[in-house]
């Protein structure tokens, strides 16, 4: 199993290029199911879970042809198998967000249950109920969300809890259903915007995308299109984290800030230098670290995606900082992990107590899941002598090229087998 190891205490200083968002790329990506025509992706991020979800398409039928620097077409002519497995299910959750698409398009599909991961008990319930809602039949059945319909239909649809690839589903399963969808109580990240965008270039009628109101007028059929991936945010804040802990000056080009303002506005209470252009963030750490409290919660406040990496940066913070998740139940795991390499924390229910320390030491930690991954990589680059990572293939599932990409920065990184 591959670990990354670290020699921490190095500032980071130079430029790299922000990669195409997963949590874009995974819903677009079954955007094409939609159609029987090709959709031409660009900026796809070369990631475990997207090859986990091209494996998932092909084998319900879509063809897929990759050309390279992250240029991806799609094309479902047929869709042979309206199926996704449990043997892909499990390994990522967001295989769910073909249950919309397949229903819409072949009014039949078979979606294994996602069942608990490591973060939380992470149900579907909105899912289920949304589509319901839309007139088709759900039974669960041996683990599976077994649904057919006649015609999806338009209904109003209000979210009990805010989800992002709740919404994503219902979004794609309405550009095709009969007369109007209102989703209320929707989710109003940038990534349902990207999807969105991407359905109104293959012919959906929606306004509202980014409010928690969206309205889609159904189609009879969608078409093929181009869309380029939004940048990853949470890369993006995960590349700011490490700088503004580690210290040091780097410029990050491809990005969005305008998607990240949360984040951005929370590095510069630790003390981070940052100015932004449309589609670059630069940003400078020489002083001080100051604590930073934080509360997680739906987009636009502070995401959920970068508790984690900001609890490496408070524990080297001048003071106590109080960090409170709100969106998943298990969401700490780093704790114990981070205390490894000497980080003075509490947990209190969901509410992490972070008192800084003078300095952290290396150590060996385990990776639990993607961002505390992300997490344990900024301590490690902090720590005083080395660090050694196991179980990064979380990191691979969410992360381009991540030790390349900081050893560009100057970081003392390797991968080892
Ligand atoms: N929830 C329900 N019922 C549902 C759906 C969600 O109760 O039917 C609850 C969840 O248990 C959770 C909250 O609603 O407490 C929000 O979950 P959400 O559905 O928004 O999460 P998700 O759509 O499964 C996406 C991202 C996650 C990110 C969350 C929150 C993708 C593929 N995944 O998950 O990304 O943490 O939104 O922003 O878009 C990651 O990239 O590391 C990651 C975990």
């Amino acid at each position: 199993m591959d670990k990354l190891v670290i020699e921490g205490g190095r500032p980071l200083d130079g430029s790299i290029a922000v990669s195409g968002a997963k949590n874009a790329a995974l819903p677009i990506l079954c955007a094409s199911l939609l159609t029987e025509e090709p959709l031409a992706l660009t900026h796809v991020p070369h990631l475990n879970d997207v090859r986990t979800m091209r494996t998932l398409l092909s084998q319900m039928g879509v063809r897929i042809e990759e050309s390279g620097g992250g240029h991806m077409t799609l094309e479902a002519a047929r869709i042979e198998w309206p199926l996704a497995p449990y043997e892909l299910v499990k390994t990522m959750r967001a295989s769910i967000l073909a249950l919309g698409p397949l229903l819409a398009r072949c009014r039949e599909a078979r979606v294994s249950l996602p069942g608990g991961c490591a973060i939380g008990l992470r149900p579907v319930d909105q899912h289920v109920k949304g589509l319901q809602a839309m007139g088709a039949e759900i039974d669960l059945d041996h683990g599976f969300i077994a649904a057919r319909t006649t015609r999806l239909k338009g209904v109003r649809f209000v979210f009990d809890v805010v989800t992002v690839t709740g919404t994503e589903n219902l979004l794609m399963a309405a550009t095709l259903a009969e007369g109007t969808t209102i989703l209320e109580n929707a989710a109003r990240e940038p990534e349902v915007v990207d999807l969105a965008e991407c359905l109104v270039a293959m012919g959906a009628r929606i306004a509202g995308a980014g409010t928690d109101r969206i309205v889609v007028e159904g189609v009879d059929r969608l078409r093929g299109a181009s869309h380029r991936i939004m940048p990853d945010r949470i890369e993006t804040g995960t590349f700011l984290a490490a700088v503004a802990a580690a210290g040091g000056e780097a410029t990050l080009t491809d990005a969005r800030p305008s998607s990240l303002e949360s984040v951005i506005d929370k590095l510069a209470e630790a003390g981070a230098t940052i100015s932004t252009t449309k589609d670059t963030i630069r940003i400078s750490r020489k002083g001080a670290l100051a604590p930073t409290s934080l509360r997680t919660a739906p987009y636009p406040a502070f995401p959920t995606d970068m508790q984690a990496q900001f609890m490496a940066l408070a524990t080297r913070a001048g003071g106590t900082s109080v960090i409170t998740e709100t969106i998943f139940e298990n969401r700490m795991m780093h704790v114990q992990e981070l205390k490894r390499l000497g980080a003075d924390i509490e947990v209190e229910g969901s509410t992490a107590i972070v008192r800084g320390v003078p300095r952290l030491t290396g150590a060996n930690v385990m990776a639990t899941d993607l961002r505390a991954s992300a997490c344990l990589v900024i301590a490690g680059l902090v720590a005083d002598g080395e660090t050694t990572i196991d179980r990064i293939y979380h990191l691979d599932r969410g992360y381009e090229r991540l030790e390349e990409k900081l050893a560009t920065l100057g970081a003392t990184i390797r991968r080892v087998r």
